[in-house]
């Protein structure tokens, strides 16, 4: 333990993963027949809802000229561009009208298609599957999903915007030793009550595993969920998963309480944290949502000022480091990352980092 690793390399040469759903939008970031540009993987979309309810996107660029087509109208289902009025159905990208044409040009419009891809609305966001280049582009699996547990619950988001590589966004995440620091507040928890810490981990599909536990008992929200759910067992697994996805649920008998954070590229140097979070306790409480959110966004805020303090240090490229056992979890997503681009390379099985379930052991 406390072997130090050589530098990571400068966050500019890290790799974003192509092959995965993202989060582009919010829900409430696309009204009606309005057209929203979102930039995903320094990818230029633009994104909306047709008339039908449906979610779409394509690369905001005119396959005629290339002018961003989020300057052009969209009625619902055609989105015209705003330069020679081509027209392109917005749910396949396909090319509905060209209106310079003439009844003696042999130009079909139905063969010229502008840039589409796999777009769902899920959980209050809007996921767009990137794909892999030269692959068809379309996706294996549905978008993720935030678990939910029963049929009546509240839902929340929180976001900010961060001015470092998705890399750091996500390592920050799964960092268990800043909490003390970065989140102590009254409310939570203080830097005195800082002790050692063991946990067990455990490889699953394209990620890791921090096995059911209890948690933390120093902590304000959790002894509330303890004293809303009785004598039930208080028990948390946190999940993460390739590209970018943590999934949190913490169960106490009947009682829930779940989140999906994600990390997201927008380009190499900036990126995009978004909570979704539901729980099924405290619905009938008065002002449990204002609540709820005023401390999620305190702690949201609390990561996002960090991040933006990083960015500061991280522009002179100075060497860092990883450490045991602390830093493991951010060892392994880079390990994981690594395999992954080394099986799409070869096409063989990824090879997992982790051999089997580990215990890591840490004070915080
Ligand atoms: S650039 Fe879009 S129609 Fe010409
Ligand atoms: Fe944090």
């Amino acid at each position: 333990m406390g072997d130090l690793d050589p530098p990571l390399p400068p966050a500019s040469d890290a790799e974003m993963l192509l092959g995965f759903w993202y989060r582009a939008l919010r829900s409430g970031e696309v009204r009606a027949r309005r057209l929203a540009p979102a930039t995903l993987l320094e990818l230029p979309l633009v994104l909306g809802r047709a008339d039908s309810g449906r979610a779409f996107a394509m690369r905001d660029n005119c396959p005629h000229r290339g002018i961003p087509l989020s300057y052009g109208c969209f009625d619902g289902k055609d989105v015209q561009c705003s330069y020679h009025g081509w027209k392109f159905d917005a749910c396949s990208a396909q090319c509905v009208e060209v209106p310079s044409l003439t009844g003696t040009d042999k130009l079909d419009p139905r063969k010229i298609r502008a840039g589409h891809f796999a777009c769902e609305e899920r959980d209050g966001y809007l996921w767009v599957f990137v794909p892999e280049a030269g692959t068809g582009g379309e996706p294996a699996a549905p978008a993720p999903e935030l678990p939910t547990f029963s049929g009546k619950y509240r839902r929340t988001h929180l976001w900010a915007e961060l001015p470092s590589n998705v890399d750091h966004g996500i390592i920050g995440l799964m960092d268990p030793a800043h909490g003390p620091f970065v989140h102590s507040a009254w409310w939570w928890r203080g830097r005195e009550s800082i002790h050692e810490k063991e946990k067990r981990f455990e490889p699953i599909p394209l990620g890791f595993r921090m096995s059911a536990h209890q948690p933390s008992k120093n902590s304000a929200p959790y002894k509330l969920l303890q004293w809303y759910a009785g004598d039930a067992d208080v028990t948390t697994t946190i999940d993460f998963v390739l590209p970018n996805l943590r999934y949190e649920t913490i169960r106490a008998g009947k009682c829930w309480f779940t989140s999906l954070t994600t990390v997201t590229p927008i380009t190499r140097r900036r990126c995009r944290i978004d909570v979704a979070a539901a729980w099924n306790v405290f619905r009938r409480v008065p002002l449990a949502m204002t609540i709820a959110r005023f401390f999620g966004k305190r702690f949201v805020e609390q990561d996002r000022r960090t991040m933006v303090r990083q960015a500061e240090g991280l522009k002179h490229n100075p060497p860092l480091m990883l450490i045991d056992d602390a830093d493991k979890p951010a060892k392994w997503y880079f390990e994981l990352k690594k395999a992954w681009l080394e099986s799409r390379r070869s096409g063989q099985p990824l090879r997992h980092p982790m051999a089997g379930p580990v215990t890591l052991r840490w004070r915080s």
